[in-house]
Parts: structure tokens; C-alpha cells; sequence
């Protein structure tokens, strides 16, 4: 397969979802892709901003993912598009199949029997169906600009995200919603209700009913929002806490659908709920590992033999270490050694991100993550109580609600349990709580 075919193939797939074919942008960023060329060179050639490309780029993957129903990206359309053309072209006539059903991105739906289909010459005239293609809407879904390999470690949209190509198959319809906007349960329910009852003859009277006839996923993005600031995690806002009975009721009632929850705070009603062997599960990602080098190449950072050290510090997290990465290049030339040889860990911009974190905690968490801040080595519970006025239930129940946060790491040392802030923690409740008096 060379490129000439590839981007044929494109724009069939690109025509059968949206009615529309490829414009020179989008070929020129599949030429620059097939090339392994950077969005920088394909920008300069097309004479557009590096962001505006990207932008592009990543409208077209999204797009031609959900064609293929693989997932397809910058580094991956290449190797994809000549395995999937491999897998799809029968012996007897060079038959290409591409998703039949409609297909509803970004809001709008196409019908793709309704649109009229242009063909390539190497393409069947009769194709036959292929496997179901869900109706997807996420409209409400962020752009997720660069991605790199590994899921050790991976911000929660953006695994998330990654995710839909690859299970969408399994399910009739996807939707993804943010409650940044904190909707009541009322007004989601009714949202999610139209999605999914479109073109059904009966009319279902409850989500739960739809959730039953169809298999649905639902993800429900920053859900923390809908949580009380300053008090132990998981406590739903006045008005918020229908939603924990709705959780619930999913947990616990038979239906054929999966709701993904992606938070800063567990909810509490799920802590209760998951188990080994109980429909519930919970994963706390953790940061990338040598992978995020990438991070660091793409911001010309030198000595690479340093960069696990800078990856560990800010574990592994892709945003802090992209902060982090600009500030190195700013203000020391791209030197990682210069940056580590200061006795501090710089925050600079990541500061404001942790204070939207820390500004969400109790009095009670505070106290603890205060005293954890100013001990050099992970501690037991107990040195924890007996430096802190507070009840046992009090610590207790701070300390179960830090970890509900991720804000404390937790360190085995033979059967003792320790407690510990990770570095960037420490270092901000040192600039932050601890300067005050
Ligand atoms: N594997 C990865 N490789 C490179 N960049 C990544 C990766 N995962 C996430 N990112 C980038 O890191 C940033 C944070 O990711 P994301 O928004 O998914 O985090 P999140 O956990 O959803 O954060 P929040 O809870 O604040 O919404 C984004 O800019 C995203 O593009
Ligand atoms: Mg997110």
C-alpha cells in the first residue's frame, strides 16, 4: 500500500461518516503522518500555526477511529491503515468494508445510507455490512492533542477517550458527558434519555429502562464538581444527592449498560459497592513511566539520562511533567541537570493546579497533610495522632479521605501501613500552609 492509496482510502472512510471529503489540510497532515514528519514541518508547508494543525489532526483521527473503529493517531495511521487494508481485502475481489451504520460525532448525525457513496476503483460496489458501529456522541468530549504509548500511566479523559475506539463495537451507544457545569440528575437523565431513545418505537418511561434495552456506555466526566468543597471527600453538593442513589441503583439493578465515573474523589457509595468479584471496580492510574521521555523530546530537553529522575519527582503525571518540562526549556535552556541541582522543587505554573486540589479540603486534611509536609520519611498513623489535636474518628476519617483523593501515598514497610505526601505536595504545602504564621 503506498500513500496514494491510503489517503483513497481515507476519504472514503472520511465521506461514508461525514458527507464530505478530505480537504488539502487533512491530506497534507496524512502525507506528513505516512512520514513520520512532525506537525511543526506539516504547519511550515502548509503555511498554519503548529496549534492549528494539531487541532486538525486531531479532528481527523478522531474521525477516521471512529470510521475504522480502531484507534487511530499520528504515529499509528501509517502501520494501522496497511494492517487494517490487509485484513479487509478478501482473495477474490479486493473488497473494502467500511462501517455502515449511522454514526453521530461532535452533534451532528449522518446516515450513511443516506449519503450517496463515492467509491474508489478498488472498493466493492455491493459492500456487506460490517460489525455494529454504536452511536456515539461526545460533543461534549476535550480535544486530547498528542498521545503517546503506554497505559501505565495516562491522564483519566485522555485514557478514557482513547478507550471508545477500541470497545465502541461492543455497545449501541456512547456517550460522554463533563458535569464541569454541575447539571442536576434531573436535567442528565433527560439528556441522556433523548440520546438514547432516538428512532425507538416505544417510548421508555426511565434511564434505567433504556439501560436495560440497549447497551449503553455512559461516561460521566469530573464529577468532582458536583462534590462539597472543604469537607471530607465524596460528600455531594445540597441538591447532588440523587446522584449517589442513581450510582447506586446502577451497582445494584440488572441492566445491559457501563458507566465509566472519572473524579478527583471517589464517591463514597462506590467505595462500598466494589469488590473482586461485584460489578464495581475502581483504577487509580498511575503516572507514565519512561515513556513520557516523549514529553521531554518534543520539548528539547537535553540529558536524557537524567529525565527518570524528573519523571519520578513529578510522578509520571503527563500535565505536571509537560509544566514542568516548558519551565526547563524557559528558564535554563532545556538543562534537566541545571534544574535539579536547586535545592527546591519548582512549581512555578503547576502551583495554581495544585491549589484547585488542596483549596477542596477539610480543616481536618489540612492538619494532617500540614504535618505529613514537614516529616522526611513516611509515617505510621499513630505518630500522626499523637502530633495532631484531633480525635481518633477525626484522623481517622481525614486521613481514609486523603487517600479517596490520591493526595497520600501509602508505603509497606513489613505489616506497618505509612503514610506519605508525594514530593510536589510537600513542596506546595510547604510554600502554602506552612508560611502562613
Ligand atoms: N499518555 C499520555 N501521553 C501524553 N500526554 C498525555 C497522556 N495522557 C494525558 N496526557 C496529557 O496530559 C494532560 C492531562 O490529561 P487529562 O486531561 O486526560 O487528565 P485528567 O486526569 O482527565 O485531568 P483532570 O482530572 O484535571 O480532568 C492533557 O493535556 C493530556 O493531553
Ligand atoms: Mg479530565
Amino acid at each position: 500500500m503506498d500513500i496514494e492509496e491510503a489517503l483513497e482510502l481515507a476519504d472514503d472512510l472520511t465521506f461514508t461518516t461525514t458527507g464530505q471529503q478530505l480537504d488539502s489540510l487533512q491530506k497534507s497532515i496524512l502525507r506528513g503522518a505516512w512520514d513520520n514528519q512532525k506537525y511543526r514541518e506539516i504547519a511550515q508547508h502548509n503555511h498554519r500555526s503548529e496549534k492549528y494543525v494539531k487541532e486538525a489532526g486531531f479532528k481527523l483521527w478522531k474521525l477516521l477511529s471512529v470510521a475504522l473503529g480502531e484507534d487511530i493517531h499520528k504515529s499509528t495511521f501509517r502501520s494501522r491503515f496497511e494492517k487494517w487494508i490487509a485484513s479487509h481485502i478478501s482473495n477474490s475481489g479486493n473488497c473494502v468494508q467500511i462501517g455502515n451504520d449511522n454514526i453521530n460525532l461532535c452533534g451532528e448525525t449522518w446516515q450513511s445510507s443516506e449519503v450517496p457513496r463515492k467509491r474508489s476503483s478498488k472498493t466493492s460496489q455491493n459492500p456487506e455490512p460490517t460489525a455494529k458501529q454504536p452511536r456515539l456522541d461526545l460533543g461534549d468530549a476535550p480535544e486530547i492533542l498528542t498521545f503517546y504509548d503506554g497505559l501505565s500511566g495516562i491522564g483519566k479523559t485522555a485514557l478514557t477517550l482513547q478507550l471508545i475506539p477500541e470497545i465502541q463495537h461492543e455497545f449501541d451507544y456512547i456517550i460522554y458527558r463533563s458535569l464541569r457545569n454541575c447539571p442536576t440528575l434531573k436535567t442528565l437523565q433527560t439528556n441522556l434519555i433523548k440520546f438514547v431513545s432516538q428512532q425507538q418505537e416505544i417510548e421508555l418511561p426511565s434511564l434505567i429502562e433504556h439501560l436495560r434495552s440497549s447497551r449503553c456506555l455512559i461516561i460521566l466526566d469530573d464529577l468532582q464538581t458536583i462534590f462539597t468543597p472543604r469537607q471530607l471527600a465524596g460528600h455531594y453538593q445540597p441538591g447532588y444527592e440523587n446522584y449517589g442513589t442513581f450510582f447506586k441503583q446502577l451497582a445494584e439493578s440488572s441492566h445491559n449498560s457501563c458507566l465509566i465515573l472519572l473524579s478527583w474523589e471517589k464517591p463514597r457509595e462506590i467505595a462500598a459497592l466494589e469488590g473482586e468479584n461485584r460489578p464495581c471496580k475502581s483504577l487509580q492510574l498511575n503516572g507514565l513511566g519512561a515513556e513520557a521521555g516523549e514529553i521531554f523530546r518534543e520539548k528539547r530537553l537535553a540529558e536524557e539520562e537524567k529525565w527518570s529522575q524528573l519523571i519520578d519527582l513529578y510522578r509520571g503525571n503527563p500535565l505536571w511533567l509537560n509544566i514542568i518540562a516548558t519551565m526547563i526549556q524557559d528558564l535554563f535552556g532545556g538543562s534537566v541537570s541545571e534544574f535539579l541541582s536547586y535545592d527546591t522543587l519548582f512549581l512555578g505554573d503547576l502551583e495554581s493546579l495544585l491549589h484547585q486540589q488542596c483549596d477542596r479540603l477539610s480543616e481536618s486534611e489540612k492538619q494532617v497533610i500540614s504535618w505529613l509536609a514537614s516529616e522526611a520519611e513516611p509515617v505510621e498513623i499513630s505518630k500522626i495522632s499523637a502530633n495532631l489535636e484531633l480525635s481518633p474518628s477525626a484522623l481517622l476519617q481525614a486521613v481514609q479521605s486523603l487517600g479517596r483523593r490520591l493526595l497520600i501515598e501509602k508505603v509497606k514497610q513489613g505489616e506497618k501501613t505509612l503514610f506519605t505526601l508525594q514530593p510536589v505536595f510537600i513542596e506546595y504545602v510547604k510554600n502554602q500552609f506552612l508560611k502562613v504564621g
